[in-house]
């Protein structure tokens, strides 16, 4: 049968932990709250769009460990199809996440049980690969591995989505040309192009940079400002939705995997970016990663139907 979505990517364990400051070397803080939540890059895309009510399926590879099997338990109550989800060698992914009064945060991630997604792993899952209306990955599991899925979705003719999260100046930029979205955001897009990207004209200006080497649809996620959508034939903000944040974690992959949602449900690339905006404006006023998505229930009584 075929899926709506399919994630290939992370999973991760994430400890949050609300802050007033950083400590510095040496030095004892104490925090304001703290708490555990399912996140990691690949399984908070997997999940928005299985909140929205896709059909979605999942290439991951937890730990060897009771957060491994915490981890499944949580797909499956999403209602992802995890027979993707193999057990890795090592110990679950973690990330120890520190979230301000500002809503900003700071993550370090321990891939662990990622780093075993290896190429390999997605030949016994062909069948997958071939039956979705889109694939979706970002960058906690080796790059080969990503490498080989557009190699694969390019032979069947499936469109991917490529969140290259986090940065990586290794990146290479000939695979990047034959996914059909690729959505950094601005600090990546610096990254990966050598250029400024401080004010709107320079991100739309480097955003053309990737355009005019053959990357089809560029989507700068811009945070608070919004999505610019840059591709041969345009160049368009759609504006995010204003609201109070209070921890960011995670909006970013909210935006993809409910961006990733909409489109496979048909909508235009503008009103699947402008619904995107909506979702992950909600998951900012609300604190940790996952448990923070919406539903599509929730959406629906917060937004006009447009
Ligand atoms: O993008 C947010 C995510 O980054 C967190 O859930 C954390 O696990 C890291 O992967
Ligand atoms: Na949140």
């Amino acid at each position: 049968k075929k899926s709506d979505v399919l994630v290939i990517g992370s999973n991760m364990i994430d400890l949050m932990t609300y802050i007033k400051r950083m400590p510095v070397a040496g030095e004892t803080v104490e925090a304001d709250d703290f708490s555990m939540g399912f996140g990691g890059k690949g399984a908070n895309q997997a999940v928005a769009a299985a909140r929205l009510g896709s059909q979605v399926s999942f290439i991951s590879m937890v730990g060897n460990d009771s957060f491994g099997e915490q981890q499944l338990a949580n797909f499956k109550a999403a209602n992802i199809d995890v027979s993707g989800v193999g057990v890795g060698h090592k110990n679950s992914g973690a990330a120890p996440i520190f979230v301000d009064p500002t809503a900003d945060n700071r993550i370090l991630i321990v891939k662990g049980a990622n780093s075993e997604l290896t190429p390999a792993v997605l030949d016994e899952h062909l069948d997958m690969i071939q039956n979705t209306k889109l694939i979706v990955l970002q960058q906690e599991i080796p790059l080969e591995t990503n490498y080989h899925a557009i190699d694969l979705a390019n032979r069947y003719g499936v469109p991917v989505l490529l969140n290259p999260a986090p940065a990586n100046k290794q990146l290479d930029m000939e695979h990047v040309r034959r996914v059909d979205f690729f959505s950094p955001n601005e600090t990546e897009l610096a990254t990966l192009t050598g250029l400024p990207t401080e004010s709107m004209d320079e991100i739309s200006r480097a955003a053309q940079r990737l355009v005019d080497m053959g990357v089809k649809n560029v989507l700068v996620t811009i945070g608070s400002r919004g999505v610019l959508w840059v591709s041969a034939t345009t160049s368009r903000l759609i504006d995010a939705v204003k609201v109070d944040a209070v921890d960011t974690t995670g909006a970013g992959d909210s935006f993809i995997g409910s961006f990733a949602h909409y489109y496979a449900q048909g909508e235009t690339v503008p009103k699947a970016l402008r619904h995107a905006n909506e979702y992950a404006a909600v998951t900012v006023t609300r604190r940790g990663t996952q448990k923070s998505y919406p539903t599509a229930k929730e959406v629906a009584a917060m937004y006009q139907p447009s």
